[in-house]
């Protein structure tokens, strides 16, 4: 049954290793690596914003620094833009400071994704939140976790998005069994397996980095023990939900919008790609320019 209760609070994870990414995150978050010229954490949290979340957690780990910073005041380099009367470099060092009111928790050691979120129970409190991988983009155009607020109106319990990959990418990631709702584009969880063994998925729908929870998750995290890697899976703890029709359930949004992971090199190229592509300032340079060198190419 739904809950009255509305989601106001989002919770975004930047404290993994990123190890795909070395020697870029040694000191750096891999979160604050840029998709052009704005950090991937950035289009994130505009992201919460534009959904209506303004109180947004982040979730930090070493070189946290660099992310508080991004997120502050900045003010030495305001007075020497003012100074230049660099008035667009100005706005644009301040919209990320005025963004949303951004709080930090610390996660001590990276114990995974599940522990990642478990940091924010003091937070969120007794409220459904939304939880955003910070490594992963949605485009704007494709308003993925507004739907996904009103499906946990609706519905209740916890939703999760959902991505059709081909069958042979399905192994790679965490793959939900589903079962038809009313709602033409949302489904019932009734399972989820991790990196299941080629050929024994049950769907070709795999879970990406957007998350609504009931915070009766944080009791179930409490008693996950660490799974895969050694690291406490949110996956885990979301598969006890499924098959507990006492705590709501968990609910799936079909997502077929644009979704750019910036988490592993290729990807990143990829996104890299694509939002200079798009970019007004930077397209009717860079599109013909990256014509010609793929052209020149072998
Ligand atoms: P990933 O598994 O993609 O991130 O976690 P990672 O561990 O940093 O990456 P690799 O595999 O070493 O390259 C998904 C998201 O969860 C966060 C990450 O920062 C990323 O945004 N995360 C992961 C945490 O906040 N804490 C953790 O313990 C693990």
């Amino acid at each position: 049954m739904a809950d009255s209760s509305s989601v106001t609070k989002a919770v975004i994870p930047a404290a993994g290793l990123g190890t795909r990414f070395l020697p870029a995150t040694k000191a750096t978050p891999k979160e604050m690596l840029p998709i052009v010229d704005k950090p991937a954490i950035q289009y994130v949290v505009e992201e919460a914003v534009a959904a209506g979340l303004d109180d947004v957690l982040l979730i930090t780990g070493r070189s946290k620094r660099s992310i508080e910073d991004h997120f502050d005041r900045a003010y030495e380099l305001e007075e020497a833009l003012a100074a230049k009367d660099n008035t667009d470099g100005l706005a644009q060092v301040r919209e990320s400071a005025e963004l949303a009111t951004v709080h930090y928790v610390r996660q001590g050691e990276p114990r995974g994704l599940g522990h990642a979120v478990l940091c924010a129970a003091r937070h969120v409190g007794n409220e459904p939140f939304a939880v955003l991988l910070g490594d992963d983009l949605i485009d704007p155009r494709d308003p993925l976790l507004t739907r996904m607020i009103e499906v946990r109106e609706r519905f209740g319990g916890s939703v999760v998005a959902l991505m059709e990959v081909p069958a042979e990418q399905v192994s790679l990631y965490g793959c939900a069994a589903i079962e038809p709702t009313d709602e033409d584009d949302v489904v019932t969880i009734t399972d989820l397996v991790e990196k299941p063994v080629p050929g024994s998925a049950p769907s070709r729908w795999i879970i990406i980095g957007r998350y609504v929870c009931d915070p009766k998750i944080f009791d179930v995290l409490r008693q996950t023990p660490p799974g895969r890697g050694g690291e406490i899976q949110l996956t885990d703890a979301l598969k006890v939900l499924a098959g507990d029709p006492s705590s709501g359930g968990v609910y799936g949004v079909l997502f077929r919008g644009r979704r750019y992971d910036t988490g592993n090199k290729l990807d990143y190229l990829r996104t890299l790609v694509v939002f200079a592509s798009e970019r007004p300032d930077l397209a009717q340079e860079f599109v013909p320019w990256l014509r010609a060198f793929l052209e020149s190419r072998p």
